[in-house]
């Protein structure tokens, strides 16, 4: 479904991606979990065209997708949904207004499908009925689930989280990355998720990819990565309880 190859990015005469080689299959939830700093958002952001690769090929769903000119570029994100650490609404407009706000820049659709869209999506994340709310009387924890149906009400084949538990209590953490795992199975969508909670990863993960300074240095299943003998990753186990 996503596959990066000797993917180079580059900002001044800083390397940050270095030629990196990656193969997503359809309806795998894979965690990228690195240090900060090492090129984990920047993945995310030119798997999304939000920046360009300087070398290698993105293909996504079968199509390279790298040289697309702005505009083709949309039918992509279309399909491949980024729910970024930040929650980022609208705080002038209402919950509905803002989960809607996605669809009606993709399509052009009557009032009624929108609002049915909307509910679905919030449904979707545990939310029903909170359209005529604004983002400023719901929660933080609250506020990201309605960013996340935001891009669900695009129906995504392929979802991209960039850090979503960051600054977020350890219930509500628990609680967004069950929803991680809930909706990748129940939509079948194909998920990358940026963190560096190895807890929940080794939770979830069908796979675990490990960056440092712009390479993988380590990647396979929970129990591989258990048993993994690469320093980064026993030092991001060391947080795990045995
Ligand atoms: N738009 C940009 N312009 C210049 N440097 C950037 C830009 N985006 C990211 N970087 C640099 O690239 C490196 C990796 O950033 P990032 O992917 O955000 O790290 P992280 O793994 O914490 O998500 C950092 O050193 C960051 O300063
Ligand atoms: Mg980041």
């Amino acid at each position: 479904m996503i596959e990066y190859r000797g993917l180079v990015k580059r900002f001044g005469d800083r390397t940050v991606l270095k030629g990196l080689n990656l193969r997503i299959s359809e309806g795998e939830i894979v965690f990228v979990l690195g240090t900060s700093g090492t090129g984990k958002s920047v993945l995310l952001k030119n798997t999304v065209g939000l920046l360009r690769p300087d070398e290698g090929e993105i293909w996504i769903d079968g199509r390279e997708v790298s040289r697309l000119s702005e505009e083709e570029y949309l039918g992509v994100r279309r399909i491949c949904g980024m729910v970024f650490q930040h929650p980022a609404l609208f705080d002038s407009l209402s919950v509905y207004e803002n989960v809607a706000f996605g669809l009606r820049r993709h399509d052009r659709l009557p009032e009624e499908l929108i609002r049915q869209k909307v509910a679905e999506a919030l449904a979707l994340v545990h939310l029903p009925g909170v359209e005529e709310r604004r983002p400023a009387q719901l929660s933080y924890g609250m506020q990201k689930r309605v960013s996340l149906a935001r891009t669900l009400a695009l129906e995504p084949k392929i979802l991209l989280f960039d850090e979503p538990t960051t600054a977020l209590d350890p219930i509500t953490t628990t609680a967004v990355n069950n929803l991680i795992q809930e909706l990748s199975r129940r939509l079948r969508t194909t998920s990358i998720v940026v963190s560096h909670d190895m807890i929940c990863a080794l939770g979830i993960a069908d796979r675990i990819v490990v960056l440092d300074q712009g390479n993988i240095v380590a990647q396979g299943t929970p129990r591989e990565i258990r048993g993994s003998e690469v320093p980064l990753v026993q030092d991001f186990l060391a947080e795990v309880p045995a």
